[in-house]
C-alpha cells in the first residue's frame, strides 16, 4: 500500500479589481447575472458567466421550480445556453457568485457537484483547460482548470 496525495493550487484575491481585465469582466458579468435569478424557494440568487473562445460572454442564473428537481443551477443555465448558442466554440472560463436575497456572500460561492461534472464535460470537449472563478464580496478564488475542483474526473466513456 502507498499513500497518495492530491495537491490543489489556486489563486486568492481580495477584490475583483485585482483580477486581470478579462477575469474582472467575467466576474462582473456573473454578478450582473444574479439579476436573472428566479429563486422563490431558497431566495439564494446565483449568477454565472461563461467566456467563449470567440470572446463572447454568456450569462446564467439559477431557475427554481415548484417541482424542485426541475430547477437548474446558474452555472448549468450559463453553460447550456453557451453550448447551444456557440456549439463550435470552446468554453475558456466560468465565473460564479451568489447570495441570499441578492446580497453577495463574503466567502466565494462554490459550485455543486453536478455543475462541476458539466464543466468537466465542456472542458474535455474543448480539449483545453477551463478556469473557474468563484466570486465573493471579500474573497475571490481562481482555479486554473476544472480538474482542480473535481479531482479524479469521470471521463471513462
Ligand atoms: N445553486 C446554483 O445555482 N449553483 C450551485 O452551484 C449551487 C446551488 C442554486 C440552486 C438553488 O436554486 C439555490 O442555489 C439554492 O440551492
Amino acid at each position: 500500500m502507498t499513500n497518495k496525495q492530491i495537491d490543489i493550487q489556486f489563486e486568492e484575491y481580495s477584490t475583483i479589481d485585482e483580477l486581470n481585465a478579462e477575469d474582472r469582466e467575467l466576474a462582473q458579468a456573473a454578478i450582473e447575472g444574479m439579476r436573472g435569478s428566479y429563486a422563490p424557494y431558497s431566495h439564494f440568487n446565483v449568477g454565472a458567466a461563461v467566456r467563449m473562445s470567440n470572446g463572447q460572454i454568456v450569462r446564467g442564473a439559477n431557475q427554481e421550480n415548484a417541482a424542485f428537481p426541475s430547477g437548474l443551477c446558474a452555472e448549468r443555465t450559463a453553460m447550456f445556453a453557451a453550448g447551444a448558442k456557440y456549439p463550435d466554440k470552446d468554453m475558456c472560463s466560468l465565473a460564479l457568485c451568489g447570495g441570499l436575497y441578492g446580497r453577495l456572500t463574503d466567502e466565494p460561492a462554490t459550485p455543486c457537484g453536478a455543475c462541476r461534472q458539466v464543466m468537466a464535460q465542456y472542458q474535455a470537449k474543448a480539449g483545453r483547460p477551463m478556469s473557474v472563478i468563484m466570486v465573493g464580496a471579500k474573497k475571490i478564488w481562481k482555479f486554473a482548470k476544472v480538474d482542480d475542483i473535481l479531482p479524479l474526473i469521470f471521463d471513462s466513456i
